[in-house]
């Protein structure tokens, strides 16, 4: 039985920037596992996986859209850069408590999944033009 997903990839969320769009289904994707993972309280191993995997890929994801930024001379990248660093921050706090043993929360993942996809659709859409126009797709 296909159960519905507790965060579903909607087109709203492409920025048609074919690298971007699938990083950010990576994270999507590490978002449901985490979901489902907490979802089973006793798991706290496996969520801590989850979790140092994804903040791990979110950083390699905020290395390349920051990459991009320098190339193509973003105005905005300072701000932009901010709110990956605090998302980074967070996510290091929720880690911590996962490796002191304790259970990670469904505050957690709502937080993870409103962040990702208000930071896309706020701060993301910002630099598509200019991507667009210097041709990266
Ligand atoms: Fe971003």
């Amino acid at each position: 039985m296909n159960k519905e997903l507790f965060f579903t990839w909607k087109n709203m969320y492409s920025l048609k920037i074919h690298e971007i769009d699938e990083q950010h289904k990576v994270l999507v994707k590490f978002i449901n596992d985490l979901y489902v993972s907490v979802s089973k309280k006793q798991d706290t191993e496996k969520s801590r996986e989850i979790i140092t995997k994804m903040s791990e890929y979110a950083l390699f994801h905020f290395a390349t859209e920051e990459a991009y930024f320098k190339k193509v001379n973003y105005d905005k990248s300072e701000e932009h850069i901010l709110q990956h660093q605090s998302f980074i921050k967070k996510v290091s706090e929720f880690k911590e408590i996962s490796d002191k043993n304790h259970p990670l929360t469904f505050r957690l993942v709502q937080y993870l999944k409103i962040w990702l996809t208000d930071h896309i659709l706020i701060e993301d859409k910002k630099y598509v033009a200019l991507f667009k126009a210097m041709n990266i797709n």
